[in-house]
């Protein structure tokens, strides 16, 4: 394991003293160097944003971090096994995904995590863009290399999908619901889609990436007019902006969480959370695929995590790539 950088060790004393002070001393012991080499530091992560307040007798408290997404402050006494083991971030870049992909041919480490403050090239599903504007959003790609065949990976999509679930809910409350394949919705407008890439063999997974883009901060004006669905962002549902560190901390420690637990059980209680997070299950639905339409009800995920839908005639169709709405109000969601 690599020796965590000063800025990061002095961020993570902090954290394991929220809001109570850390004494120059200690943390000159824990990095080893000289109380003058701690001031340097200091000063550096003043310049980065950080309010830190410094008191001769007690030493150095944190006031306030700023809401930028860096490396030292999202790993800092980030507590998990493996995702985040690294973390490269970007003001910008074409598409994280991408980028991890680069990194992923490049021999990059599991459990890399590439993030970009704004993404020139954002790609969603199907070949669509995704919106990526600075300074609000979460555009992360988590690279994988588990030993798995490739006809598995696609289950890992709806990993992502419980983790981001799960941490929408731990910062903010709310409770979002998905969306067979890829998408998560607060009361019925999407907040967060996901896009997983792959590269492998026939019979081998050399990395997985999964990229995640959530709307945490976007304000109503940033979703572009012609948008096919209803988008929202954390802030817009919240009335308050959300910490973009804070969400992206707790993001990954879920999903390092639901990885431990795919790598150890298998897919089966992963698709069982995300089956729990779908209301959709039981209800009318009407898919388009391609030129076709299905209709009828849905009744689950089958095995591999196709989509199961029951026509009135009876028959199951089993669904692997479209798009799912409720049969009830789905032209007053969607536009072609
Ligand atoms: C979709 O719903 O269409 C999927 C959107 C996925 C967007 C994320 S943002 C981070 C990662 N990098 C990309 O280029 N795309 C994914």
């Amino acid at each position: 394991m690599m020796k965590p950088a000063p800025r990061e060790t002095i961020l993570s004393l902090f954290s394991q003293t929220p809001g109570g002070f850390v004494s120059g001393e200690r943390i000159s012991a824990e990095l080893g160097v000289s109380r003058t080499a701690v001031w340097k530091h200091i000063r550096s992560l003043r310049q980065a944003g950080y309010q830190i307040e410094a008191i001769p007798s007690r030493g150095y408290k944190l006031a306030k971090a700023p809401d930028v997404l860096m490396p030292e402050s999202i790993q800092a006494g980030l507590g998990c096994r493996l995702v985040g083991s690294r973390v490269r971030c970007f003001d910008e870049t074409d598409s994280t995904n991408l980028q991890a992909c680069r990194l992923g041919d490049e021999g990059e480490v599991d459990g890399l995590v590439v993030i970009a403050d704004r993404q020139s090239s954002g790609k969603g599903r199907m070949g669509r863009q995704w919106e990526s504007p600075a300074g609000v959003n979460l555009y992360a790609s988590i690279l994988l290399r588990p030993s798995i065949l490739p006809f598995e990976a696609p289950k890992l999509t709806f990993l992502s999908a419980v983790a981001v679930c799960r941490a929408i809910n731990n910062c903010t409350g709310l409770q979002p619901t998905v969306k067979w394949p890829n998408d998560i919705l607060l009361d019925g407008a999407k907040v967060a889609g996901l896009l997983n890439e792959m590269s492998s063999e026939t019979d081998q997974v050399h990395y997985v990436v999964l990229g995640i883009g959530v709307n945490l901060n976007m304000h109503v004006d940033q979703f572009p007019a012609d948008l096919r669905y209803p988008a929202t962002s954390l802030a817009i549902m919240t009335r308050q902006p959300v910490s973009r560190l804070d969400f992206t901390r707790t993001l990954l420690q879920e999903i390092d969480v639901l990885y431990q637990i795919f790598l150890e059980q298998g897919s089966v209680p992963i698709m069982s959370a995300w089956t729990d997070l779908c209301d959709m299950t039981g209800k009318p639905v009407m898919v388009d695929c391609n030129e076709v339409q299905i209709e009828g009800t849905m009744t689950g995920l089958a095995e591999d995590g196709a989509l199961l839908v029951r026509t009135k005639t009876g028959k199951i169709e089993t669904v692997y790539a479209g798009d799912v709405r409720p049969a009830s109000r789905g032209s007053q969601c969607f536009s072609s």
